[in-house]
Parts: C-alpha cells; structure tokens; sequence
C-alpha cells in the first residue's frame, strides 16, 4: 500500500489525512496517510524515517517545519524556491528527496474556482509570515498587475519583499493600505482566529475592492470577511477551498492523478462546521 503522511507541530487538527483518504477513494486507489507529531527540533530525522519506509511515496509538512523540509529536499519547483519553503516532499526513483510547494497554486487554482479573475488585478496581501510568502510567486505568474505586501511589524514585510526581487511587489504601511486601490485583498494572517481584523477596511480601502479572501477557514465567515460584505464587497471566500486545492496538487504530484475537488470542498465543509 502507498505510504503517506503530514508533519507538524501540533498536527491533532490537521484535516489532510481526511482529504486525501477522499482523493484516493475518488480516484479508486488505497492509500495510508497518517498525522506524526514531530518534535520541534526534530523533524529531518523523523521525515527521513518516514519516508525510508517500504511504500512510502511522500508526505505533506506544516507549521513549524515548511523551511525544514525547504533544507532537506532537493528543490526544483520554482515556487518552493521562491517561498523557501517546502509543504510536499517526495521519494523520486533515483532515491532523491524532492520538495514542492503547493500553497501558492492551491490559493490560485481556488480563486480561479470562485471566478475570480486575477489577471490585471492590483492584489494586497496582508501579513508577512509562511503563508504569505508561498503565494507571492503563484499569484505573480497568475497575471496580478501587482502584489503590495502590508503587514503589522513593516521590516518583515520590506524582507518578504526584498526576497521575491520582483517589481510588480511592493510595500506599504498598514495604514496607508487605501493608496493601493486594490481589488483583491487576501487575509495571510491568523487575525481572524481571534476575531480581529487583520487591517482597516475603512477610508476607502475598499473603493475597488472586488473580493476578500481570509485563509483561515475556521468560524466562517470570519469577521473580516463579514465586515468587507457588509461594506459593500461582492466576493468573500475563506480557505477551505485553498486547503484541498494545495493538497490535491500535492496529491497529484504523488500519484500524477488529478481528484474532483468540488464536491470534496464541500464534504470537507461538512466535517469544519
Ligand atoms: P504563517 O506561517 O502562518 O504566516 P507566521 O510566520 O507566524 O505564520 O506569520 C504570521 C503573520 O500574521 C505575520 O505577518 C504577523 O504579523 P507580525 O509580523 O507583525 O507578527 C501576522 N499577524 C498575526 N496576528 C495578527 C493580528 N492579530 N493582526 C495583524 N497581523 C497579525
């Protein structure tokens, strides 16, 4: 049998064995996928362990261990290498670990999914941390006229940026977000899991705004995204359907079989709520 796993510290609420059990029944294949808790200083040996196991094809990396996994594996994907992190690592035949990011694509492939067209669009992210950077390249590539990054502590924002080396991304201060006129605002932080708002959606912040997309998906709609409809904004999605798009391309770089994510977003949806 196909040997899977996610790591991560904690990884109790981690839904990606749930998903992944629903790609491999919808694909008609029989996989194990389990949740291993590794110790915060120990994640190469575990990783390494794991994957040395008779079966095993590859396994998906969270919060802590994303630049771990980014060091470890051998990196060809454009993403992982712009984001310095890795999210899916996996055996190749030459006995090499290779390392991908799937966040990026993930929150793109779902955008595209909710009709959301990015091409030409203005795009302001906020926060700076793991979750931001993954997506900067993906959204870049999807056609954004340009990724402004604003986050509460402004270096690590000026760092993310300096890194992606692009000139379509920029920065500005938390409380100069209006200047962007942006009509896409994407919620990197985790804000909303204390009900906060990640930045002000007054003084005109949301003049051309068309959607607001909050990755959490936990208590949606999340206040944010409450807010942002009530202001007047057509469009909030949250990160559910971010979460099984980045695990059904990491899915399909395992088993190059490409899972029906719709009915699964809305499966999964069932099980968060
Ligand atoms: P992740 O890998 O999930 O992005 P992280 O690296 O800890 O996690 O980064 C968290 C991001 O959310 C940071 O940009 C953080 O801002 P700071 O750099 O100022 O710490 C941002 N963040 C977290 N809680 C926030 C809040 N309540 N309001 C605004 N930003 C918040």
């Amino acid at each position: 049998m196909k040997k899977f796993a996610v790591f991560g510290n904690p990884i109790a609420q981690s839904l990606s064995p749930t998903i992944h059990q629903m790609f491999a029944e919808q694909v008609g294949e029989t996989i194990s996928y389990e949740k291993i808790l590794a110790p915060v200083d120990g994640f190469v040996g575990a990783a390494k362990a794991f994957l040395a196991q008779e079966g095993a094809v590859g396994c998906n990396v969270t919060m802590p261990f994303k630049l771990d996994a980014f060091n470890l594996a051998k990196v060809d994907d454009q993403a992982a290498k712009d984001a310095q992190a890795v999210n899916t690592l996996m055996n190749s035949i030459n006995g090499e670990v290779l390392g991908y990011n799937t966040d990026g694509v993930g929150l793109v492939n779902d955008l595209l999914n909710s009709g959301v067209e990015i091409e030409g669009k203005r795009v302001l992210l906020i926060g700076a941390g793991g979750a931001a950077r993954g997506v900067i390249s993906p959204l870049l590539k999807a056609g954004a006229a340009s990724l402004t990054i604003a986050n509460r502590t402004k270096a690590k924002a000026d760092e993310v940026a300096t890194a992606a080396s692009n000139p379509k991304v920029q920065v500005v201060a938390l409380e100069d977000i209006a200047s962007v006129a942006p009509h896409i605002i994407i919620n990197s932080t985790a804000a909303s899991l204390s009900n906060e708002l990640p930045c002000s959606l007054e003084d005109g912040v949301l003049q051309h705004c068309e959607v607001v997309y909050d990755m959490v998906y936990k208590n949606s709609p999340t206040r944010f995204m409450r807010d942002a409809a009530e202001l007047g904004v057509k469009t909030q999605i949250d990160g559910l359907g971010m979460l099984v798009e980045q695990a059904a391309e990491a899915f399909y770089i395992w088993t190059q079989k490409r899972p029906d994510t719709s009915d699964i977003v809305k499966r999964v949806r069932v099980i968060v709520e």
